[in-house]
């Protein structure tokens, strides 16, 4: 490592809180909640939508400013026809009945993913809530839909190719600097926290760019239970890590204290 990635690591780490910037949430175990109560799996995708507005409150109220949360992966078409289409009318009715309410928030509404496949109605909702509340500041919460960690890089990688192809850029001058900005999570910061409900402990896909040194945090509690207290244990969890980012626990004490 250079010396100016060590003194941007300094300001990184000065800058370091106990209140995470950024949380992003793997939103798992709707299906087993459903299972575990005989219910149809709808249910549980019904009953985890209201924690989405617990969380946006949490974070609210503890001056996080961006929250990202898993919704639809790029893989989850693979699932019987019935509950996509369920899964889309529940997005659909979510956004709709809450959009007023974010706004008056102050929150800014977003998506990531490849939108363009659920339909008009679906899309020109999205590009409607987007543009409605682009100008927000208090949290800015980011909902991925059809959206694949390997979609976003292979996308970035692409812009990329059609700029040298233009002459716009050489090639053997392309730096990790220079794909960010075509990520779909451009301008934020990297999400300091992950939280994965539901016991599983993997990616699944998410944002595999940005997770490179995010603090991971798994949990066995199904999403449709994952309550405000669930989530401030997590947030207690975060605060007592020492995050290094490649260099030596003595190095951060002294960033720390300089
Ligand atoms: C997460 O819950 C929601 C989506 C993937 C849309 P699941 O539906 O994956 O629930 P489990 O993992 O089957 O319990
Ligand atoms: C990840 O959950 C995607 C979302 C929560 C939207 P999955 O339930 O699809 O993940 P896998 O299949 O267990 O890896
Ligand atoms: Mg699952």
């Amino acid at each position: 490592m250079d010396n100016t990635r060590i003194t941007d690591l300094a300001v990184v780490v000065a800058n370091q809180s106990d209140i995470p910037r950024h949380v992003a949430v793997i939103m798992d175990g709707n299906g087993r909640w459903a299972k575990n109560r005989n219910l149809p799996r709808v249910a549980g995708h019904r009953k985890g939508v209201e924690h989405v507005r617990d969380m946006v409150t949490v974070c609210g109220e503890k001056g996080i400013k961006y929250l990202t949360l898993f919704a639809f992966s790029s893989e989850n078409w693979r699932r019987p026809p019935q509950e996509v289409r369920l899964l889309m009318d529940l997005f659909l009715n979510a956004l709709e009945n809450e959009i007023i309410k974010l706004h008056k928030n102050k929150v800014r509404f977003r998506t990531i993913g490849d939108i363009e496949r659920f339909g008009k109605k679906i899309t020109d909702l999205i590009h409607q809530s987007e543009t409605l509340t682009q100008k927000n500041d208090a949290l800015t919460l980011t909902v991925a839909v059809n959206y694949g960690g390997r979609w976003d890089i292979a996308r970035a990688c692409a812009e990329l190719a059609q700029r040298a192809v233009r002459g716009e850029i050489d090639p053997k001058t392309i730096r990790e600097e220079n794909i960010e900005p075509f990520l779909s999570l451009a301008g934020y910061p990297e999400p300091d926290l992950f939280i994965r409900t539901g016991g599983e402990q993997r990616i699944s896909n998410f944002l595999l760019w940005q997770l490179a040194y995010t603090e991971m945090y798994f949990t066995p509690v199904l999403w449709p239970d994952f309550d405000r207290a669930h989530f401030e244990q997590a947030l207690v969890s975060y605060a007592g890590r020492q995050r290094r980012f490649g260099l030596t626990g003595e190095q951060i004490e002294a960033a720390r204290h300089a």
